[in-house]
């Protein structure tokens, strides 16, 4: 038994397959994502000038990762408010808050807070909103390097429905 490995005592930030949601250019992005999450988990207790440039680096992936499914949101009719759009901008509100408070009221702890948070609101996000949109896109045949549909909807309402 001495020569078990040790079990780690918190697993840490890891993909799972059960975030993917088939569609290729979305699923590329969502790794990313949790491989930025995971680049700035191992910066923790890290120097700012290691753990900044990590956690910048997240905050603009996550700025294009967002705004990219706005774009198709937008392309794919969805009312510009819609509720996953919202919660895009509610998230990276919460991303460039947490940095004001690590930077001005030096609330070094707040990154480190944040990231099991974020990782859990990505498991969510992931399965019920973005896998949303995934699926519709699947179903009207949409082509995100053109913005066409192979099999547009019928009826305008079809893409509010799917929000
Ligand atoms: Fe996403
Ligand atoms: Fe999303």
């Amino acid at each position: 038994m001495s020569d078990m490995p040790t079990p780690t005592a918190t697993p840490g930030i890891v993909w799972n397959d059960e975030l993917l949601t088939r569609q290729p250019q979305m699923d590329a992005t969502h790794r990313e994502f949790v491989e930025h999450l995971i680049q700035v988990e191992s910066a923790l207790g890290q120097p700012d000038a290691v753990l900044l440039p990590r956690y910048d680096a997240l905050v603009a992936h996550t700025v294009e990762h967002f705004a990219q499914e706005d774009r198709w949101m937008a392309a794919l009719g969805f009312a510009t408010q819609n509720c996953h759009a919202m919660q895009h901008t509610q998230v990276l509100a919460v991303l460039q808050d947490v940095r004001r408070q690590h930077v001005e009221a030096g609330a070094t702890d707040m990154i480190g807070r944040l990231l099991p948070e974020l990782m859990q609101w990505f498991e969510n996000h992931a399965q019920a909103a973005d896998a949303g949109l995934a699926g519709y896109m699947a179903e009207v045949g949409f082509d995100p390097a053109t913005g066409e549909m192979a099999r547009p909807p019928l009826l305008p309402e079809a893409a509010d429905a799917a929000r």
